[in-house]
């Protein structure tokens, strides 16, 4: 299981009163018909629906996933963390630099692809941009507007939106984003599963994981420690600490480091508050962003992931008698890795910073699983302490309206 420990010369221990009000607004507000992701571990009809689709077109060589931001980089996170153990070949289409695109698209056969247009809202420029360059591709391919169906599966909102009316028009089978699960909240739907699933990672194993740590968080004891965790975050917030760095030391939770920013910076960053969220990872940062955490300002909260088991090592035995070969030839690359985390852990603590160890047994299915809904609820009950909406992000409509005001002016 999912496990935490605070460590900083920093503690704050809520009053009874802080924590029963913050405990009725928190419960209140998961719970609520309007927010669904909480809810999502015990919904196994989306998946089951997901599972006939992957059925329809599990002959197809290329996975073409068109998204961008919540409809992007959870899928990303899946693949980065388990790769693809189907021989299925995956390409991400999740931003509109044109150099990018024409790498992406070149190695692909249009012909074996199932292109995935994942939109929630159904009209996101981005998505929307790459979708018409692959419309001209099909076309360049002979493929006609009747035999969409064979190459496209959407995924949207159940009822609004372009997309869902194209899926109408053109027959193209299409899964749901519950109406009550926002963008970076979404990736234990369909937008997680159908690549998942292609990819021959275990999606059901993701959902019992979340369902676990659900579970726990709501025992009282470990949820107790789990409010505690966010009033400290908070705490720490009111005095001047606004960045957050997230470091796995595992190269396979990069992504999921690039995910927690989204769902970070885009949930909590709104009227003047906000953590800046910093993606490192170990070791590889130990050798980058590392002095500056150890010795800069001391305006940050860092996450340190440990990964308690790898599922392959190396010995680093060698020959060499003399200096560093001789020192590590006793070990093994992840006793190394496991050495490099506990020393920064302890260096950190000597230079009184404010870290919090994370740690899951493996990497498995279960256990990112339950790393997602830890992090989605951390970051929604932070952004109830610090009285601001999680779930909005007026911030980007306004960027939208003027991009468009702009190409406007090309006439
Ligand atoms: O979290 C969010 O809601 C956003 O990041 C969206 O995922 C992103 O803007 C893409 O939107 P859509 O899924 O509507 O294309």
């Amino acid at each position: 299981m999912l496990n935490w420990k605070i460590r900083s010369p920093h503690q704050y221990q809520p009053t009874p009163q802080e924590l029963e009000a913050v405990q009725a607004s928190y419960l209140k507000t998961i719970n609520s018909e309007e927010i669904g992701f909480f809810r999502l571990p015990q919904n196994r009809e989306l998946l089951a629906e997901t599972q006939k689709i992957h059925e329809h077109f599990k002959h197809k060589k290329y996975f073409i996933h068109v998204g961008i931001g919540g409809s992007a980089l959870g899928p990303d996170m899946l693949l980065k963390a388990f790769g693809s153990q189907s021989g299925v070949e995956f390409i991400f289409l999740n931003n509109i630099d044109p150099d990018d695109m024409y790498r992406s698209i070149e190695k692909v056969d249009i012909r074996e692809s199932l292109i995935y247009i994942v939109s929630k809202s159904g009209t996101t420029a981005e998505t929307v941009a790459a979708m018409s360059i692959l419309l001209r591709e099909l076309e360049k391919a002979g493929i006609k507007e009747d035999q969409y169906k064979d190459y496209f599966v959407f995924c949207t909102d159940p009822e609004k939106g372009d997309l869902r009316k194209l899926s109408i028009d053109w027959g193209v089978k299409t899964l749901s984003v519950p109406a009550n699960v926002g963008g970076r909240f979404s990736v234990l739907t369909p937008v997680g599963f159908l690549p998942a699933l292609f990819a021959g990672i275990n999606a059901k194993a993701i959902l019992e994981g979340a369902e676990d740590i659900q579970k726990h968080l709501s025992d009282p004891k470990i949820g107790a420690d789990f409010y505690q965790l966010a009033f400290w975050i908070k705490n720490l917030h009111d005095k001047g600490v606004h960045q957050t760095v997230m470091m796995p030391y595992s190269s396979l939770l990069k992504e999921y480091s690039a995910w927690f920013v989204q769902l970070w910076a885009e949930s909590l960053g709104k009227e003047g508050k906000g953590l800046t969220p910093v993606p490192a990872y170990g070791a590889t940062d130990q050798h980058s962003q590392m002095q500056l955490f150890m010795e800069g300002p001391k305006d940050k909260v860092m996450f340190l992931i440990e990964v308690g088991k790898f599922s392959k090592d190396y010995s680093l035995k060698n020959k060499i008698q003399f200096g560093s070969f001789a020192m590590l030839s006793q070990y093994s690359l992840s006793q190394l890795m496991k050495a490099e985390l506990e020393g920064t852990l302890e260096a950190l603590k000597e230079s009184g910073r404010h870290v919090v160890h994370l740690k899951i047994p493996s990497l498995q299915e279960e256990y990112l699983g339950q790393l997602i809904l830890f992090s989605e609820c951390l970051t929604v009950l932070v952004g109830d302490l610090l009285k601001v909406d999680p779930f909005n992000q007026p911030g980007v409509e306004a960027g939208k309206k003027y991009a468009y005001a702009w190409l406007k002016t090309l006439g």
